[in-house]
């Protein structure tokens, strides 16, 4: 479905997206036999929600082709804001474009944690992906510390305001994703993920930009997470890794 603005006069309409972000797991074999398992619930899977899967950069090439004529869109999970150079361990742009790669996940907080990525080189990143004509999905969220300092607004804002520096409003996702959710089991409360995402597109220039909420999404939670009107999608990890989850998730009903 597509989720409608709150204004009368406002006709545009924003995108569900719904993206499976596999983290460091998965061989190529491992891929193959998700999507064995997964390509049949496709057919359950309403046409205006786009499915995307973002999977190790080897996977990349096996899921390209085994994905060629699906609905399913693929997704890198970094990439380098130079189109070549001595890089060491980088991927750039172009060369995920000529693998069949359309989204990019930037900014995730375990990169920002682990992997020294800033709010710099997260804006370089996005203009890169843009220039090369792939989507960029922005994480942004805060820790539990900056929660409990009521620091949620401002670190989600500053992040926001130095992200997306000469970054395109029109070919972008963003995604709210609070750190201490992640991984951790500890979702956080649909009206509460709901009121920040709303916070975050009075942000934005573009009110279409669509808006995914992430952090122990699983299929217990996608239909209450899914009803909030201001929550376009999902950026799923742990349960994104099954098969029959990740189609649950992909899946979710609405109230009637
Ligand atoms: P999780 O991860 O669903 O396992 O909490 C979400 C993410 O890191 O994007």
């Amino acid at each position: 479905m597509w989720h409608c603005g709150l204004e009368l006069t406002d006709l545009a309409v924003r995108k569900i997206v719904i993206a499976g972000n596999w983290k460091m797991y998965k061989t190529q074999a491992e891929a193959q036999e998700f999507l064995r398992g997964f390509a049949p619930e496709l057919e359950k899977t309403p046409d205006d929600r786009e499915a995307i899967l973002c999977v190790p950069f080897t996977a990349l090439g096996i899921l390209s082709q085994s994905l060629h004529g699906s609905r399913v869109r693929l997704g890198a999970q970094n990439v380098h804001w130079e189109n070549e150079g001595a890089f060491t361990g980088e991927i750039s742009a172009p060369m995920l474009v000529e693998i069949g790669v359309s989204y990019v996940i930037v900014g995730h907080s375990e990169r920002r944690q682990y992997f020294g990525e800033t709010d710099a080189t997260v804006n370089l990143r996005l203009k890169a992906a843009q220039s090369a004509g792939l989507t960029p999905i922005l994480c942004v969220g805060e820790t539990k510390q900056q929660r409990d300092a009521k620091e949620t607004e401002s670190i989600i804002f500053a992040q926001l305001a130095q992200d997306l520096v000469d970054v395109d409003q029109k070919n972008l996702i963003v995604a709210y994703e609070p750190i201490w959710a992640i991984g951790t089991g500890d979702t956080c409360e649909a009206g509460e993920a709901n009121r920040v995402i709303g916070l975050i597109r009075s942000r934005l220039s573009n009110p279409d930009v669509s808006i995914q909420y992430g952090g122990s999404v699983k299929p217990e939670n996608i239909d209450e997470i899914m009803a909030q009107p201001e929550i376009d999608g999902a950026l799923v990890g742990g349960a994104s890794l099954q098969a029959a989850s990740f189609a649950r998730i992909l899946n979710y009903k609405l109230p009637n």
